[in-house]
């Protein structure tokens, strides 16, 4: 992929959202909520991605992940009321008051308020025919990752002004970048918000809660495994993309000219307690009610544990029962892997005191140069 990064000029301003933002108020839906039951009929309006790309055609080994599928093409998955519905309970007062929070990479997420107060995202995500439709795109069966993964926000509002001056800006900066001839897309590499990194649970499906007629920008770009950058591009309005983004290498490229984006992420594991969970709190442990999450994670972690040594105990029964020999090594190997297993959680969670709300740590990026970068930008702003 072209850079246009030896270009100077001034960057482009982030997604802001004013701290007096009344989420209801500026993006004009009311608080009043009519119950409105999640319903497949009439809120699935489902057609299969025009293609998803394998682990294999972007060039990561299929063992390295949870499925052979890597990550599709937007797809229609919601109908226009159910993306209403969800923008009423996103944009409610209550979520606004008990579940946003800010960090220094995105000044407004809400997270985990489905299961407080969201009843129709909450159910959306859980329902059997919502994960059918999932799980056969990422090619592996899933279940949200944990409650409090329900249908996380990202929120960015620009005013008229910030709107036409980024817009502005990029248009300049592609005269300039035409005129110097260096190709590429002149929005895509401006000190990005979030760099090259892996996400901390093994698959996203990133739906559109905004109208993004107009807009330019907003692709994933994903690294393959010999470097070289392709670009898939955002959903719109009632799409969603699936991306098993723990393994595949990914920015976010912005989104210019809407006077709004949201988009709703939300995270899978795989159902089955037997497939290995790499999961990470890395990108999401500044971001978090921590006894909320701690407890969720340890929760689904020692069910999977209990599966598994519940399997385990079947398998010696019944291979006695059989009169096979006991598989000494086959039970060493088991008990190793469940140390791990224990030890990774035990890594994962951090002592409450230890952890900085709103200060990701680098250890999601995958470029040193950008470790250093951001190392120095934290010096300059505590001097
Ligand atoms: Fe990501």
């Amino acid at each position: 992929m072209a850079t246009v990064g030896t270009l100077s000029s001034t960057p482009i301003p982030d997604p802001l959202v004013h701290p007096d933002f009344d989420g209801a108020k500026a993006l004009g839906t009311s608080n009043t909520l009519e119950k409105v039951s999640f319903d497949p009929f009439k809120h699935l309006n489902h057609t299969p991605p025009s293609k998803v790309y394998s682990m294999e055609e972007l060039g990561y080994p299929e063992s390295c992940g949870v499925s052979p599928n890597g990550v599709s093409e937007p797809f229609p998955l919601f109908s226009a009321e159910a993306i209403q519905q969800m923008r009423k309970e996103v944009l409610s007062d209550e979520v606004f008051a008990k579940w946003k929070y800010s960090s220094e990479l995105a000044q407004c997420q809400l997270r985990g308020y489905a299961a407080d107060c969201a009843p129709f995202i909450y159910d959306t995500w859980k329902h059997p025919e919502t994960l059918a439709i999932i799980s056969k795109i990422a090619g592996v069966d899933l279940v949200p990752a944990m409650d409090f993964e329900i249908g996380h926000v990202n929120l960015a509002v620009y005013s008229e002004e910030e709107k036409n001056k980024a817009l502005n800006e990029m248009v300049e900066k592609a005269n300039r970048a035409t005129d110097e001839g260096v190709s590429g897309c002149p929005w895509e590499d401006d000190d990005p918000i979030v760099d090259w990194h892996t996400d901390s649970y093994p698959f996203v499906c990133v739906t559109m809660l905004s109208d993004c007629t107009g807009m330019i920008g907003g692709e994933t770009a994903l690294r393959k495994g010999n470097g070289e950058v392709v670009k898939v591009r955002g959903p719109q309005m009632g799409y969603a993309v699936i991306l098993q983004g723990r393994y595949i290498e990914h920015r976010a490229l912005r989104a210019l000219g809407g006077s709004e984006r949201i988009s709703m992420v939300t995270s899978f594991r795989p159902r089955a307690s037997l497939i290995k969970d790499d999961t990470v709190l890395t990108t999401v442990r500044p971001i978090s009610d921590l006894g909320e999450l701690y407890l969720q994670f340890a929760e689904y972690r020692f069910e999977m544990l209990q599966d598994r040594l519940r399997d385990a105990n079947k398998l010696m029964r019944d291979q006695q029962r059989a009169r096979r020999p006991f598989d000494t090594l086959r039970l060493k190997q088991f008990i190793r892997e469940q140390i791990e297993f224990l030890e990774h959680m035990d890594k994962e969670i951090v002592q409450d005191d230890k952890v900085v709300a709103g200060m990701v740590d680098d250890s999601h990026l995958i470029s040193e140069e950008l470790k250093l970068e951001r190392s120095k930008k934290r010096r300059v702003a505590v001097a």
